[in-house]
């Protein structure tokens, strides 16, 4: 028998001190880190204490996600039922490839693709869990390889030119899977975006036809729904009509934008999402479950197999009773988490309803975010914001040129991450770089979004007196 009661104790002293107020970042560099922290490995051992107090170290010098202050990334927050499924699963170590090593686990991630079928408007779909946007993304393009090219998966490519399109604001993630499927990045199109960050479905076209002018073979198409930096979300319509014309597979990377989905008030965001052929999504981004929970959806059941499946039946996949809930031949990993389970046990705690009225609040702190903004006479919007991404930068009275504003937003961003006060980031849209604030935090309130601008504001004024 087990007796896990010591690493139970050893958990509640870390907990202690990760719930003590401490700044969002502690800005330490590598070599002040290595300073303090011995990472180094030896032949002997050590005791719990030693154990205790690394853990201890390595919570306090890691930024604090979970804070209303952390504006950095895609996420941000502590969604304690999903951190209990987290602790569940790594408890239990059980292995999605097959039913016999996961049966709960395997149970809840089909209701999960279920759910999101659902939400999509895939009637028959089907899906499995991935580590990640980029290998929803990644999958989705090897889907539309097999669509094209049948036999890809045991012939290669045939000598054929693949061609795929997403926007010029795509994450790079299609840039990886282009690579890693042998279709080149030279032939991964950045199709042309409008003012509001959209793939402008006439230069799809365009582009798709130059293709086939060069003998080239067109296989894809990846629009976005949330682009990283400004939100945007590509018009899946007329894409899916484009997509029809020329024979192309069509997929929806929602690693950011999907949670729309839950709203009644913001689901047009996504309008004809039942159009597309693949969907991914990602949990730990807006829903806020600890990394990594994704998914990828996909319209025709059997795709996933048909395009992945090879090898371990002498071994792995028996065909025993269970043989149909196996999830591993749809997956490119053999061995993988449980990430169902905290994805699952967030949904049961929270409701589709309390995913809703994350989307809901957060839009409306958005909405007062933008108004603070376009009120405040240093502060110029440099995007629209359709989603949860404000970009916007600090403009003092003095005209500076683009290179000595974009140094100067940085700047701020820089030394606001320094003070511990608030950890916000930089990026840049059609050649104006500025701040990127992301409200993915369910606790925002609009005193703490006008306390980060304030902070913006101040350390401007700062800087430019
Ligand atoms: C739009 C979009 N797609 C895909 C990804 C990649 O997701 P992941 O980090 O889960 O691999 C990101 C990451 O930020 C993203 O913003």
């Amino acid at each position: 028998m087990h007796n896990l009661n010591n690493e139970l104790e050893m958990l509640k002293q870390v907990i202690q001190d990760f719930e003590k107020d401490r700044p969002v970042n502690t800005a330490a560099s590598a070599r002040e880190v290595l300073e303090t922290l011995d990472v180094g490995l030896s032949d002997s051992g050590c005791d719990s204490e030693t154990l205790i107090a690394f853990a201890k170290q390595y919570v306090g010098l890691n930024p604090d996600v979970s804070q209303t202050d952390f504006f950095k990334l895609l996420y941000s927050g502590l969604n304690a039922p999903a951190l209990f499924g987290e602790w569940v699963a790594s408890l239990s170590n059980a292995n999605m490839h097959t039913y016999q090593m996961s049966p709960v686990a395997t149970l809840m991630e089909l209701e999960l693709i279920k759910q999101w079928n659902q939400l999509i408007g895939y009637e028959h779909g089907e899906g499995v869990l991935v580590s990640g946007g980029s290998q929803g993304n990644l999958i989705g393009m090897m889907l539309g390889r097999h669509h094209k090219v049948g036999d890809c998966k045991r012939l290669g490519l045939l000598g054929k030119t693949l061609v795929a399109y997403v926007s010029d604001q795509a994450h790079y993630s299609s840039q990886r899977a282009a690579n890693l499927l042998g279709i080149g990045t030279d032939n991964l199109i950045g199709v042309a975006s409008d003012e509001e960050g959209r793939l402008i479905p006439e230069e799809l076209e365009k582009e798709i036809k130059s293709s086939l002018e060069k003998g080239h073979t067109p296989f894809y198409i990846g629009l976005t729904a949330g682009t990283t930096v400004i939100g945007a979300y590509d018009p899946i319509k007329p894409c899916a009509e484009i997509a029809k014309r020329y024979a192309l597979w069509l997929h929806v990377d929602g690693a950011w934008g999907a949670p729309v989905l839950f709203s009644k008030d913001h689901r047009h965001l996504m309008s004809d999402v039942s159009l597309s052929d693949s969907m991914s999504w990602d949990a730990h981004k807006l829903l806020s479950v600890p990394l990594t929970a994704s998914g990828i959806q996909v319209k025709n059941p059997g795709m996933l197999k048909d395009a992945i499946a090879g090898g371990g039946g002498e071994y792995l996949f028996h065909q025993d009773e269970n043989a149909d809930f196996n999830l591993g031949e749809k997956s490119i990993q053999c061995g993988r988490r449980a990430d169902s389970l905290k994805v699952w046990m967030s949904w049961k705690a929270n409701g589709s309803q309390g995913f809703a009225n994350k989307v809901e609040h957060l839009q409306i702190m958005k909405a007062h975010c933008v108004e603070q903004i376009e009120n405040h006479p240093r502060f110029t919007l440099l995007a629209p914001s359709a989603y949860l991404n404000i970009l916007f930068r600090y403009e003092p009275e003095a005209a500076l040129s683009e290179e000595q504003l974009r140094e100067l937003n940085i700047t701020i961003c820089k030394n606001l991450k320094s003070k511990g006060s608030s950890f916000i980031d930089y990026a840049s849209f059609k050649g104006r770089s500025g701040i990127r604030l992301i409200l993915g935090n369910v606790d925002t309130t609009s005193e703490i979004v006008d306390n980060v601008l304030a902070l913006c504001a101040e350390e401007g004024d700062l800087l430019t007196q």
